[in-house]
């Protein structure tokens, strides 16, 4: 299983703020914005990521995430030089895809939610095609939205619809089979010239491979695309972190958890790049819990 982040969009809608960097390197709260997506490929246990970058960030992305060798993960990097659509994405990555089974998730879009992880490995395990996941919002015309018959089965996706059909958003995370690169190929631009990620879900609509997954009450969806929603991204990672005295999207903590990482690899990198701030402090404290554990267990 292969992971895309995209992250290639200008920002134009957040100027001045993105003017001098990329809007998924803007912080949320305490950490760049890119950082929710990895953390969210990394929990579905995604160890290959390609991250697509404008042709003016390629450097600071990967000043920013390197070759991810520090979370026991592999990043690679190519350059979106025309914004042609999140569905370009997969032709840009298909060699690097190669016919693997692929997650995409969208720079901007932070998940938050207990069992998310689980829930996420679930849908790699049984897709047959693609799956999404649908988010009740009160706002769905600004999404893609998906329409739901009376037996909960899927009748129609829509992107940014007028009208929309349903309350319920697709989320910028998507899980396709290896057809995904080839569906792609076929799909013409819309009308703002873009190769949707609608368009796409729709062919896997109509070959009955589409399935859409709720996320419920218990999970946060955040598209960080405005000024606002930044604030309000910042805010609630800030309210969950001071709360609990936890991180949320701390890579390394993650890398540890998923077994990227050994506890020994954490705190021999963690020596090399010590730094006496508030993310170092957590992980040091992380690394301290760990070994704690393991006392216990020997
Ligand atoms: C894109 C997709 C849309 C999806 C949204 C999720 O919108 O086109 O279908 O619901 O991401 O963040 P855009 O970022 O282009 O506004």
């Amino acid at each position: 299983m292969k992971g895309i982040i995209l992250a290639a969009g200008a920002g134009t809608r957040l100027y001045p703020a993105s003017l001098p960097i990329s809007k998924i390197l803007l912080p949320i709260y305490d950490k760049p914005m890119i950082y929710y997506p990895l953390s969210t490929l990394m929990l579905a246990g995604i160890k290959d990521i390609l991250i697509i970058t404008n042709e003016d960030d390629y450097d600071n992305f990967r000043k920013t995430l390197g070759d991810g060798s520090q979370y026991g993960i592999n990043i690679e990097y190519e350059i979106q030089y025309v914004q042609k659509g999140i569905a370009d994405a997969f032709l840009i990555a298909e060699d690097f895809i190669d016919e693997d089974n692929v997650a995409l998730i969208l720079g901007d879009n932070i998940f938050h939610g207990f069992g998310f992880s689980t829930l996420m490995k679930n849908a790699i395990k049984n897709n047959i095609g693609a799956t999404v996941f649908g988010y009740r919002v009160h706002d769905p015309e600004r999404f893609g939205v998906v329409e739901f018959d009376k037996n909960k089965k899927v009748v129609s996706l829509e992107e940014k619809p007028t009208h929309p059909k349903s309350k319920y958003a697709v989320t910028g995370l998507y899980f396709y089979d290896g057809n995904v690169c080839e569906y792609a190929r076929e799909l013409v631009p819309s009308k703002r010239g873009e190769l949707e990620i609608t368009d796409l879900n729709k062919i896997y609509l109509k070959n009955k491979q589409l399935n859409v997954e709720i996320l419920g009450r218990g999970f946060t969806w955040l598209d960080t695309g405005t000024h606002d929603s930044m604030l309000q991204a910042s805010n609630f990672i800030q309210a969950i972190e001071f709360n609990k005295g936890e991180k949320i999207a701390c890579l390394e903590e993650i890398a540890l958890n998923q077994h990227f990482i050994s506890v020994s690899d954490l705190e021999y990198k963690l020596s090399l790049n010590t730094k006496n701030n508030n993310y170092y402090n957590y992980i040091s404290e992380i690394i301290q819990e760990y070994k704690l554990k393991q006392e216990v267990l020997v």
